[in-house]
């Protein structure tokens, strides 16, 4: 299997090496990630889809350092002095404060690190304005929906310019439609600044149509079962941005056959 696979032709961001995670609380072992090592370059999104409660979401609570593994490593840049990348993180739950507006949500980061100059308002307009979410600004999140909400997660987590993006599932809870379109958006404000993404989802066509490669993983203790280089050779330039011509490509549904089959052979020797 080619595990180096870069569009770029740069030195990886991130270098997950023989990650391996055990839950040890002295009495029950719980071997959750076998091994697993794979690249994140920047401009690149590489999803991970994988059965049920196999590990996905611990493996990005120890990429981004919340868990230490019990085997392997994380490295970041490796060729810049390991130097830690701004990482942005993003969960399935939106996570929003009521109390405060949707830009208040966006500046939330910023008041933490004192940062709340006419820049850093500018900023969170812009990207509300960017994510569609004109006019919404002075909004309580109580009054907009899923998605919008949502987008003003999205812009909170965009507004540190991070490097790495960490997404765990954020779009599961939309709506089919509002899915594509903020699919359409992140892949966008993604690729348009060179950031890397990280993508775990449980949506197949989600993984094929937004990332760059696609790995797949086996049940408990998870390791690769397979990764996809993703090319749906998509006609004109700006097709690449969207969604819904990702799933009309041709070649797209034989990803998400394939992909789909390798969980289910996951599903049988689990059972
Ligand atoms: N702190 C912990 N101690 C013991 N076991 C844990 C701990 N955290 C997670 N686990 C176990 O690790 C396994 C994987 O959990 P995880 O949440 O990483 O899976 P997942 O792939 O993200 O699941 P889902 O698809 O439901 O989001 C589960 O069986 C869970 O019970
Ligand atoms: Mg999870």
């Amino acid at each position: 299997m080619i595990m180096s696979g870069s569009a770029t032709g740069t030195a990886p961001k991130l270098s997950a090496r023989n990650l391996a995670m055990t839950f040890d609380d002295g009495t029950t072992r719980v071997p959750v990630i076998g091994d697993v090592s794979f690249d994140l370059h920047a401009g690149e999104i590489v999803a991970i889809v994988g059965p049920s409660g196999c590990g996905k979401t611990t493996m990005l609570n120890v990429i981004s350092g919340l868990l230490a593994p019990t085997g392997g490593e994380v490295a970041w840049n490796v060729e810049m002095a390991h130097r830690r990348p701004r990482i942005g993180y993003m969960l399935q739950k939106d996570l929003l404060f009521p109390w405060r507006t949707a830009k208040a949500n966006v500046m939330l980061g910023m008041e933490i690190r004192r940062n709340t100059g006419a820049e850093a308002h500018n900023k969170a307009r812009a990207l509300l304005d960017q994510l569609g979410l004109h006019g919404f600004a002075d909004h309580y999140p109580s009054t907009l929906s899923g998605g919008m909400r949502q987008r003003v997660a999205l812009a909170r987590t965009l507004i540190h310019d991070p490097e790495v993006l960490l997404f765990d599932e954020p779009f599961a809870a939309l709506d089919f439609q509002t899915k594509l379109l903020i699919e359409s958006d992140t892949v966008r404000l993604v690729r348009s600044e060179g950031r890397a993404l990280l993508l775990i989802t449980h949506d197949i066509e989600e993984a094929v149509s937004m990332a760059d490669r696609v790995i797949v993983l086996t049940g408990r203790p998870t390791r690769i079962r397979s990764t996809y280089t993703i090319d749906l050779h998509p006609g004109a330039a700006g097709d690449r941005n969207d969604m819904i011509a990702a799933r009309e490509a041709p070649g797209f549904s034989a990803y998400v056959k394939q992909i789909w089959r390798d969980l289910d052979v996951g599903r049988e020797r689990a059972a």
